[in-house]
């Protein structure tokens, strides 16, 4: 792991941030307070870059963020502290975007309205399993889970399929030392993902009522257990909001972000490759492996660029999502 990510392809100077600047201004903040502890043919992502986030949009998941930031610090997990090797020194994306500019289709298919329809959601108390070819089969709690191992925060890049992108601080731990904990057996080949399923909280599920909900996702096992793929439970220094997969989501930073499964409930070790919803709606558009490639085009639009998250500026998007160096030797 050493060195995994020493001056990627994307480094930037430390001149160049402005809204890290302002993260770090709030943590400095939290600190002085003393709390440093449709049908298949719609089966489509939408959106592509043509939605803009209005103004207005932004005041509900915002506020009362003092408040929230100074509850999560409280319980001493966060922040949690930053791991130097994944600390690229770039401009973070705008909190207030990531936090109002979601893809959560059990709510909406409209981005900008996922955190407004997420009130009913209840993430607290939560319960995940950890089953299927496995010797140490475990239901646990969130928090029990989170408690298992130290929790670290890691400056990631994201890439959604739709050609939108940010860079985000994630808080949690590498998914391989969970599957370590579980001790999968020889013919566990994948593992499958899976998202809670309430239609009585999650409004966008009777609208899509012929999607094959739950939500569910799929990695080889040598991709669940590479080091930079992650079990997230926060994001910005706080416990992750319910827009963005709370309490506990996947990010796997080298595939399109349909990949990075939210809000899970299971974990399983299979020897098949597991259906994942998007793949069984339209295996062309989006197949199991999903590695960003600017040079392979999406059947509907171009992959070789991206509109940043917040700036709107657009990018040359890089293979594996500027993580070649670590992942090109699984392919
Ligand atoms: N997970 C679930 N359960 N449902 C979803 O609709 N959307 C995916 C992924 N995980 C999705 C999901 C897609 S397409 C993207 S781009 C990311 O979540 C968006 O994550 P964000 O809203 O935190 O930016």
């Amino acid at each position: 792991m050493a060195n995994l990510l020493l001056r990627p392809s994307w480094y930037l100077p430390e001149s160049a941030i402005t809204p890290r600047a302002e993260y770090q201004r709030r943590r400095e903040f939290l600190r002085q307070l003393g709390l440093s502890g449709a049908g298949l043919l719609a089966a489509t992502l939408t959106g592509c870059g043509k939605e803009t986030t209005p103004a207005a949009a932004l005041v509900p998941a915002t506020a009362g963020a003092a408040t929230a930031a100074a509850a999560a610090a409280a319980t001493g997990l966060y922040p949690a502290k930053r791991n130097p090797e994944f600390d690229p020194k770039v401009a973070l994306s705008n909190s207030d975007e990531v936090y109002t500019y979601n893809n959560f289709y059990e709510f909406s298919t409209t981005k900008s309205r996922v955190h407004k329809l997420v009130g009913k959601f209840t993430t607290d108390p939560w319960s995940i399993h950890i089953g299927g070819l496995c010797e140490n089969e475990m239901t646990l709690s969130a928090a029990e889970l989170i408690g298992l191992f130290p929790l670290e925060e890691r400056v990631y890049r994201f890439r959604c399929v739709e050609a939108w992108a940010m860079t985000v601080p994630w808080t949690g731990f590498p998914l391989a030392k969970l599957i370590e904990k579980a001790r999968p057996k020889s013919e566990a080949k994948f593992v499958k993902f899976t998202t809670a399923m309430r239609p009585d909280q999650m409004p966008g599920i009777a609208t899509l009522g012929e999607y094959p909900w739950p939500y569910t996702e799929g990695l080889r096992m040598d991709e669940a257990r590479h080091p930079l793929t992650l079990l997230a439970t926060g994001l910005y220094g706080e416990p992750l909001k319910k827009q963005n997969g709370a309490p506990l989501r996947i990010v796997v930073p080298w595939k399109y972000g349909y990949k990075s499964i939210k809000s899970l409930v299971r974990i399983d070790f299979v020897a098949q490759q597991p259906a994942t919803l998007w793949e069984t709606l339209n295996p062309v558009e989006y197949p199991f492996e999903s590695n960003v490639d600017p040079g392979k085009p999406h059947p509907r639009w171009s992959q070789a660029s991206e509109r940043v998250l917040g700036n709107g500026e657009s990018v040359r998007t890089l293979k594996y999502n500027g993580y070649a160096d670590a992942v090109a030797k699984l392919y």
